[in-house]
């Protein structure tokens, strides 16, 4: 199964493109299997009885362990990044072959049994894993607890700090609307793209203890600024759905986990794919073509060739 024009010139688009029912349903069965039972055998969550499984989780079941997170209502079991029934879950056939339609030839190849994302390298003492060292693999399983009747809050959007072309997020059991889906916000990618200094990777300022006011990711004026017109402007998507769907999206497209205000747990795997030349152009400064490094498929897709319908398939109502 490879894309149809129609999608190569929505993603091109609109930043991201959601397929249902990519994912092989058996598999992410087994994925889940994996992580329930990877759980510690005391815990108060269980599997069978949906009642325990709203957040937060309690100061004693709390695990700030980066290859296997258990904190608020984050459950993020990084661990079976380089599993090899991850790694054909999310870098199937079918998966890679889309991916390589978008992106081209020469996508890096994850590493059964390698390092997984979170291994190495905090950024500063207490603070969160660089993402970009030591990910072999994928990034994960990423479960978001039910939030009980903790108040509901704005949504927020972000872009991923490390380097990287292409991400994916692939559903392995039913999201409902309101469920924590991830969400997107359609055509910032070109919006943002053009505000970094590089165009796969950003600056970060060091962590010194004894200067500890500024660290970490700096974002540009223009792209603080571009991000809150955003939040003014244009509506997210929420790719909610069924086992098996994915949604690809594009590094600079603005995201974000979302909220769950459902009572069953987002259950989702999480991967990045990018092409082994990444680190050649991931310092050069955007592109007038932001599209250069990608396929002629993408290079040659005319950003305005798929209808009405299709939009709203993927969950985006037009004004055109
Ligand atoms: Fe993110």
């Amino acid at each position: 199964m490879s894309l149809t024009n129609e999608q190569i010139s929505f993603f091109k688009d609109q930043g991201y493109l959601r397929i249902r029912g990519v994912m092989d349903t058996q598999l992410c069965a087994e994925a889940l299997f994996c992580m329930w039972n990877a759980l510690p055998p005391n815990s108060r969550l269980k599997r069978d009885q949906p009642s325990t499984h709203i957040g937060p989780f309690t100061d004693d079941e709390r695990s700030t362990d980066s290859l296997h997170i258990r904190n608020g209502y984050l459950w993020q079991w990084r661990a079976a990044g380089t599993s090899d029934l991850l790694i054909n879950l999310i870098y199937s056939r079918t998966i890679t072959t889309m991916a390589q339609t978008l992106l081209g030839e020469g996508l890096r190849v994850p590493v059964v049994g390698g390092t997984p994302m979170g291994s190495r390298g905090s950024a500063w003492p207490g603070g969160p894993t660089d993402p970009a060292q030591g990910n072999e693999g994928a990034r994960g399983i990423y479960f978001t607890l039910p939030y009980g009747n903790k108040a509901r809050e704005p949504d927020r959007a972000h872009t991923d700090g490390h380097p990287f072309q292409l991400g994916i997020v692939g559903l392995l059991s039913d999201v409902p609307v309101d469920g924590g889906a991830f969400k997107v916000w359609p055509g910032s990618h070109k919006r943002l793209y053009p505000t970094f200094q590089m165009q796969y990777d950003q600056p970060r300022i060091p962590y010194y203890s004894h200067l500890p006011s500024h660290k970490g990711i700096v974002h540009s004026e223009a792209y603080l600024d571009e991000l809150a017109r955003l939040h003014e402007d244009t509506q997210a998507v929420e790719c909610s759905g069924r086992t098996g769907d994915v949604v690809f999206w594009h590094h600079r497209t603005a995201h974000m986990a979302g909220h769950n205000y459902t009572s069953v747990i987002r259950q989702a795997v999480l991967a990045d794919f990018w092409k082994t030349e990444l680190d050649q152009y991931r310092c050069d400064p955007p592109q007038a073509n932001m599209w250069r490094d990608w396929s002629q498929a993408i290079n040659t897709a005319d950003p305005t060739a798929y209808s009405d319908d299709f939009a709203a398939s993927q969950g985006l109502k037009l004004n055109r």
